[in-house]
C-alpha cells in the first residue's frame, strides 16, 4: 500500500506491520487503518488502550461477514490490546430454552468463536464499561458500539471516534488508530448549547430528550444545560444512546456534570443555540398505538445491576403475564445471580437474559410482533431492525404492561 508521507507519518514499526513484517493478517488491518487515516487527513496514529468491537450478531453479520472474520483469523491476526465484544444474536447459554433455533445457534457460536481465536473477549456487551473495561479521561480508544462511544467520551473523558466493526477490529490487531476527529482536542468542543427547559421525570424523559436532540444536532458535540438536575451515570447512559441513535452523537458535555465541562470551557466561540422547552415531539416519535403487549424489553443499553434491583423490587410477588426480557452483560447477570436478583425476577416470570439485545436477535424467530421498552434507542430501532410495533413509556408503565399484558392507559409524561 502506498502511503502519502507529506499527510500521515507513520513510525518505523507502523510501516512494518504495513509491508507484512508481522504477517498478512496485521498488514491487512494496519491498510485500513492507514486508508482511514488518510480518508479524514490524520497526521499521525495513535496507541490505543482499549477495543470495542461491533458487528457480533449473525442476524447482520450473515454468511459473509463470517467468512471475512474466520478467513482474517487464518491469516494468522490476533488482538494486541484488551478487546471487548458488542452483543451477539441470542444468550450464548440459554439459547434453547428462551427459543432460538439451532440453526441460528450454531451460526452465531461460530462467529463468536472466530472472535475468540483472534484473542477478543467474548463480552458480548454494549456495556464494557459496566463489567470492568472502563478507559479513563483523556485515553485514547477504538470503539465500535454508539451507546458505548458516547459514554466513553462524554461520561469517562477517554477519546474515540466512532468506529465501524472492521476499522475497530484493525485497530485491535495493530494497537493503533488514526488520530483525527474526538482524538484531537480541538473537535471536543461544543457547537451547539441546548438549555432544557422542562422537566426531566424520568430515565424514559431523558430517552425523549436524547431523541430530540439528536435528530437536531446529528452528528454535532452538544452542550447541556439543564436546571435542578443532578444525574447518576445510568441517567447519561440512557441520554447518550438515544442521541446516539437518533443523530450520530458521540460526545456530549452536561454543564457541572460530565468531566471536561467540569474541567474548563468546552463551548466553541460562536455556538449556536437550542432550546427544548417540550419532550412531547420525542414522546410522539418513538411511541406507538398498540396495546396487547407481546414483550418488555428492559436493558438497552445492557441493565446495570441497579436497574436490575429496582426491577426486582417492582415485580417481586407479581405473576406476570407477558414475556420479560431484561437483557445484559453475562458478568451482570452473574453479579446479580450471586445476589438471588435473577431468582426474583425469574420468579415472577421475568428472564435476565445475558449476551443479546431485541435489536440484534432475530425477533421474527421467536415470534413477537409487539414491544414494550422504556429506551428510546430500543423504540428508534426495533420497528425498523426487527419489525416490531413499539409501545415506549416509563420504566414504571413498562413493568405494568409485563404484569397486565396490555399498555397501561395512563400516561406518566
Ligand atoms: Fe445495546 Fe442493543 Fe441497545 S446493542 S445499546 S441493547 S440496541
Amino acid at each position: 500500500m502506498k502511503v502519502n508521507e507529506g499527510a500521515l507519518h507513520l513510525t518505523s514499526d507502523e510501516q512494518a506491520m504495513l509491508a507484512g513484517e508481522a504477517g498478512p493478517g496485521v498488514a491487512k488491518a494496519m491498510e485500513i487503518v492507514v486508508a482511514l487515516g488518510q480518508i479524514y487527513g490524520a497526521r499521525s496514529l495513535v496507541p490505543v488502550s482499549s477495543v470495542q468491537v461491533s458487528g457480533v450478531s449473525y442476524k447482520n453479520l450473515g454468511e459473509a461477514g463470517l467468512e471475512f472474520l474466520e478467513s482474517w483469523a487464518a491469516q494468522g491476526a490476533s488482538v494486541r490490546v484488551p478487546t471487548t465484544l458488542n452483543p451477539a444474536g441470542m444468550d450464548l447459554a440459554s439459547w434453547n430454552e428462551l427459543g432460538f433455533s439451532q440453526k441460528f445457534a450454531r451460526r452465531q457460536q461460530a462467529v463468536v468463536d472466530a472472535y475468540i481465536s483472534l484473542g477478543i473477549m467474548p463480552t458480548c456487551t454494549c456495556t464494557p464499561y459496566l463489567v470492568g473495561h472502563v478507559p479513563s479521561l483523556g485515553q485514547h480508544i477504538a470503539w465500535a458500539e454508539s451507546s458505548a462511544v458516547s459514554y466513553a467520551n462524554s461520561v469517562l473523558g477517554a477519546r474515540t471516534n466512532r468506529e465501524g466493526g472492521p476499522s475497530a477490529l484493525a485497530a485491535a490487531i495493530t494497537g493503533v488508530t488514526a488520530c483525527y476527529g474526538l482524538h484531537l482536542v480541538q473537535n471536543r468542543l461544543a457547537q451547539i448549547v441546548v438549555d432544557v427547559q422542562c422537566p426531566i421525570g424520568s430515565q424514559a424523559d431523558l430517552g425523549a430528550l436524547g431523541y430530540l436532540v439528536g435528530r437536531a444536532v446529528r452528528k454535532q458535540v452538544p452542550y447541556f444545560r439543564i436546571d435542578d438536575w443532578v444525574p447518576g451515570r445510568g441517567d447519561l447512559k440512557t441520554l447518550g444512546a438515544a442521541m446516539a441513535a437518533s443523530g450520530a452523537v458521540a460526545l456530549y458535555h452536561v454543564e457541572g456534570v460530565t468531566p471536561e465541562a467540569m474541567a474548563g470551557n468546552v463551548v466553541q466561540r460562536g455556538a449556536e443555540s437550542l432550546v427544548i422547552g417540550s419532550l412531547s415531539a420525542g414522546y410522539a416519535a418513538l411511541d406507538g398505538a398498540c396495546e396487547q403487549i407481546d414483550l418488555v424489553s428492559i436493558g438497552c443499553p445492557h441493565a446495570s445491576l441497579a436497574e436490575l434491583r429496582a426491577a426486582a423490587d417492582l415485580i417481586e410477588g407479581c405473576r406476570l403475564k407477558t414475556t420479560l426480557w431484561i437483557t445484559t452483560a453475562r458478568a451482570t447477570r452473574e453479579a446479580a445471580e450471586k445476589e438471588g436478583l435473577v431468582a426474583r425476577i425469574e420468579d415472577a416470570g421475568g428472564r435476565v437474559v445475558a449476551d443479546t439485545c431485541m435489536v440484534v436477535a432475530p425477533v421474527d424467530e421467536l415470534g413477537f410482533r409487539t414491544m414494550a421498552t422504556n429506551s428510546a434507542k430500543m423504540a428508534f430501532y426495533a420497528p425498523a431492525h426487527s419489525g416490531l410495533e413499539v409501545r415506549f413509556g416509563s420504566f414504571e408503565q413498562c413493568l405494568e404492561a409485563a404484569t397486565s399484558g396490555k399498555w397501561p392507559r395512563t400516561q406518566t409524561s
